[in-house]
């Protein structure tokens, strides 16, 4: 066995970010913790720190400071999370950062030659081709965390992208997979926030229910493993068994499944190509059931077609929509928009969008910026505003 592989965790007081502790916990002997970032919870990232004993740690909203127990390096703001990314003790970091707050951490770690096992897939939404750019040059690399492009990633095992003909990405669909839409005005957040299969942060729960988190999905999908849009397709699963498919040119179609978890692609995304040995409770195809598919009700879940609308104009309407879906979603968890104001509030963004080539970080943030503030505007306006 070599040395110990150095992490960095940015979000790792998240759901994400708990989950790959727990994987850090079991596998101490393969790596170890060099940093750990929070937003706002500084006393849960005080117990980490206790617990992990980094070289430092980063709390990004700095007015949250507290009197800590860890006595350890302590640096504030978003600028130290983008020199986290890059410090030079680590060999993976681990992007859990929730929105486009990620973006610069992405690119650091990928212009330092990080493995970026990458969550946070609103900063590559947004980034694009920038994101792209900074890895194919480099000789940072991207693994991908969500359970969808982690299955993608271990089908395709390296084959080029020219054989292959689809991907399947599966959907469960959300709690409101069979809500008549007429009802989707009486949706409270509460109703949101009950994912059927996953346990999440409430941001990518409540893109689970309006379809926006597929639709960004499609966009990482065809960023990470160069498929046009159009050779991408979403089909509903509710049971979340089979995490995504790989339909290759002769016809052959490769699936990869296993109960939801987040640890086994997070553990992928740390050890790849190596498995190590995890001791979860092993997959019992006669307990899953019958594995069922369904047609996605495109038409109910506008939030879907509006982000496939913003990556087809590219440029920075990736970024203006994943922006302005930040936004709504807030709002809707705030209780001041309906759940039905949330395309609403990201299709009067993008119709009045002109945004330019995303051809600099000054660019993507300037158009995250006008999109957040015309987004704030629309939210305001909408006429519905039932309060959760
Ligand atoms: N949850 C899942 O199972 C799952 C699955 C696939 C992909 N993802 C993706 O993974 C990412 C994280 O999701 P999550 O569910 O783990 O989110 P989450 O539970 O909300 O956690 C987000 C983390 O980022 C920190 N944070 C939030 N805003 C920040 C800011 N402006 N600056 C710096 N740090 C900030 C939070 O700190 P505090 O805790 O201090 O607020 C927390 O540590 C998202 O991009 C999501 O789409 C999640």
């Amino acid at each position: 066995m070599g040395e110990r592989r150095g992490v960095v965790v940015l979000g790792a007081t998240g759901s994400v970010g708990r989950s790959t502790c727990n994987v850090l916990r079991r596998h101490a002997d393969r790596f170890r913790v060099v940093g750990l970032s929070a937003g706002r919870q500084s006393d849960a990232l005080d117990l980490l720190a206790t617990e992990f004993e980094p070289e430092f740690v980063v709390l990004a909203d700095s007015g949250q400071r507290r009197e800590a127990s860890w006595t350890g390096e302590w640096r504030y703001g978003a600028a130290a999370l983008i020199e986290a990314a890059a410090d030079e003790r680590a060999d993976i970091v681990v992007n859990a950062l929730v929105g486009s707050a990620g973006l610069e951490a992405t690119l650091s770690a990928l212009e330092a030659g990080k493995r970026l096992a990458l969550a946070n897939k609103e900063s590559l939404v947004a980034g694009g081709s920038l994101v792209v750019r900074a890895w194919r040059d480099g000789t940072g690399d991207i693994l991908p965390v969500d359970s969808e492009h982690s299955a993608i990633h271990q089908c395709l095992a390296g084959r080029p992208s020219g054989e292959v003909r689809r991907l399947i990405l599966t959907a469960s669909g959300g709690p409101f997979r069979q809500m008549p839409v007429g009802e989707f005005a009486d949706i409270r957040c509460a109703d949101a926030l009950v994912h059927p299969t996953w346990n999440m942060g409430s941001k990518i729960t409540v893109d689970s229910a309006t379809l926006a988190n597929k639709a960004l999905e499609v966009i990482e999908a065809h960023l990470l493993f160069d498929i046009a849009l159009g050779n991408i397709d979403v089909v509903v699963h509710p049971s979340s068994i089979v995490h995504s498919m790989v339909e290759f040119q002769d016809g052959s179609t490769m699936a990869q499944m296993g109960f939801p978890t987040m640890e086994i692609p997070i553990l992928y995304a740390l050890s790849a190509p190596e498995r190590l040995r995890n001791e979860f409770e092993p997959f019992d195809p006669v307990a899953a059931g019958p594995l069922e598919f369904e047609t996605m009700r495109r038409a109910a879940f506008p939030m879907f077609d509006l982000g496939l609308t913003a990556a087809r104009i590219g440029g920075t309407a990736p970024a203006a929509y994943s922006a302005a879906n930040e936004v709504a979603v807030q709002a809707f968890l705030a209780g001041s928009l309906s759940f039905t104001g949330i395309p609403a509030v990201v299709e009067s963004v993008l119709h009045s969008w002109d945004g330019g080539p995303a051809d600099s970080v000054r660019t993507v943030v300037e158009a995250d910026a006008e999109a957040r503030r015309r987004a704030t505007e629309a939210a305001g306006n909408c006429p519905d505003r039932p309060g959760c």
